[in-house]
C-alpha cells in the first residue's frame, strides 16, 4: 500500500460549485460511456445545479452516462422521496435527462439484503468497474455509508448506520427515531477500484474529519483515509473545511 497525498483544490462559496462542476464535467465528457456514482447530501447540491444549468443541453453525453447508486437506505417503498435514488433523480439525473435504463439503483425493499448487495457489486464488475466516483465526507470520516471500522477490502453490502450518522441525517427525517438503522453502501474496495475519485468537502463542521482524512494515520477507523492509497483522488474543499 503506497501512500500518496491527494490533489487538493481549495475554493470558496460559489467558486466551490463552479470548480467542482468544471473538474467533474471535464472528466465525464472525456469518457465515451462513463460509469459514475454520485453522492446525495447537501454538499453536492450546488454542483448538480451547475451541471444541469451549464451542461444540461449536452444530451449526447447525459444519454450515455451510466449511473450506479452510491448508497441507499433499507426498507423504504419505491415512491418515498427520501430514497437516495429519488433524491439523485430529482436533483440531477431527471433534469439532466439520464435515461432510467442507464440507472442501476439499490432496491430498498429487496427481501434478501445480501443478495441485493451482491447484485450491485456484480453489476459493477461486469460493467468494468467505476470510471468516476464522486463522494462526500461524513463528520465521522465515512464515505458513502462505510462507517468507521469498515475494512479497506469491503465490497458492496448492507450495514448498520452509526449513531453519529443517524443523528447527522435526522434533519431530513424530522426526528432521530425515524432515520432507518440499516443501509446499503458500495464498499471501500469497490470505490477504490474507481479510475478517478472526487471528494467534496464543505464547511467547518467537516474540518476535523478532513484533517484526519488528509493527515492522520491511514486506518479503517477513518474510512476516508483509504483515499490516501488511491492514485487519482482530487479533494475539492472550501477554506472552512480545510481549517484555514
Ligand atoms: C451521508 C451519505 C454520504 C454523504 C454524506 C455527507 O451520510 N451517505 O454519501 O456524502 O452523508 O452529506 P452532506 O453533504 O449532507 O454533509
Amino acid at each position: 500500500m503506497r501512500e500518496r497525498q491527494p490533489e487538493i483544490v481549495e475554493c470558496d462559496g460559489k467558486d466551490f460549485d463552479e470548480t467542482a462542476a468544471r473538474l467533474i464535467w471535464a472528466r465525464i465528457a472525456s469518457i465515451p460511456s462513463p460509469l459514475v456514482t454520485f453522492p446525495t447530501g447537501s454538499t453536492p447540491l450546488g454542483l448538480y445545479r451547475r451541471l444541469v444549468q451549464e451542461h444540461g443541453t449536452k444530451k449526447n453525453i447525459w444519454h450515455n452516462i451510466r449511473c450506479v447508486s452510491l448508497d441507499e437506505y433499507i426498507g423504504l417503498p419505491p415512491g418515498d422521496e427520501r430514497l437516495f435514488a429519488r433524491w439523485l433523480g430529482r436533483e440531477l439525473l431527471d433534469p439532466a435527462g439520464v435515461p432510467q435504463t442507464n440507472r442501476t439503483m439499490f432496491n430498498s425493499l429487496a427481501a434478501d439484503t445480501a443478495k441485493e448487495a451482491a447484485r450491485i457489486e456484480q453489476w459493477i464488475a461486469q460493467n468494468g468497474s467505476l470510471d468516476i466516483a464522486v463522494l462526500g465526507l461524513g463528520e465521522n470520516g465515512h464515505i458513502a455509508f462505510n462507517e468507521p471500522g469498515s475494512s479497506f477490502d469491503s465490497v458492496t453490502r448492507a450495514v448498520r448506520l452509526s449513531p453519529e450518522t443517524r443523528s447527522a441525517n435526522a434533519k431530513y427525517w424530522g426526528s432521530l427515531e425515524k432515520v432507518p438503522e440499516e443501509a446499503y453502501t458500495l464498499g471501500l474496495k469497490t470505490l477504490s477500484a474507481a479510475r478517478q475519485i472526487f471528494l467534496l468537502v464543505s464547511g467547518a463542521h467537516k474540518a476535523a474529519a478532513l484533517d484526519s482524512t488528509l493527515n492522520g494515520p491511514v486506518t479503517p477507523a477513518v474510512p476516508a483515509t483509504v483515499l490516501r492509497v488511491h492514485p487519482r483522488v482530487t479533494v475539492i474543499a472550501d477554506r472552512a473545511a480545510l481549517g484555514r
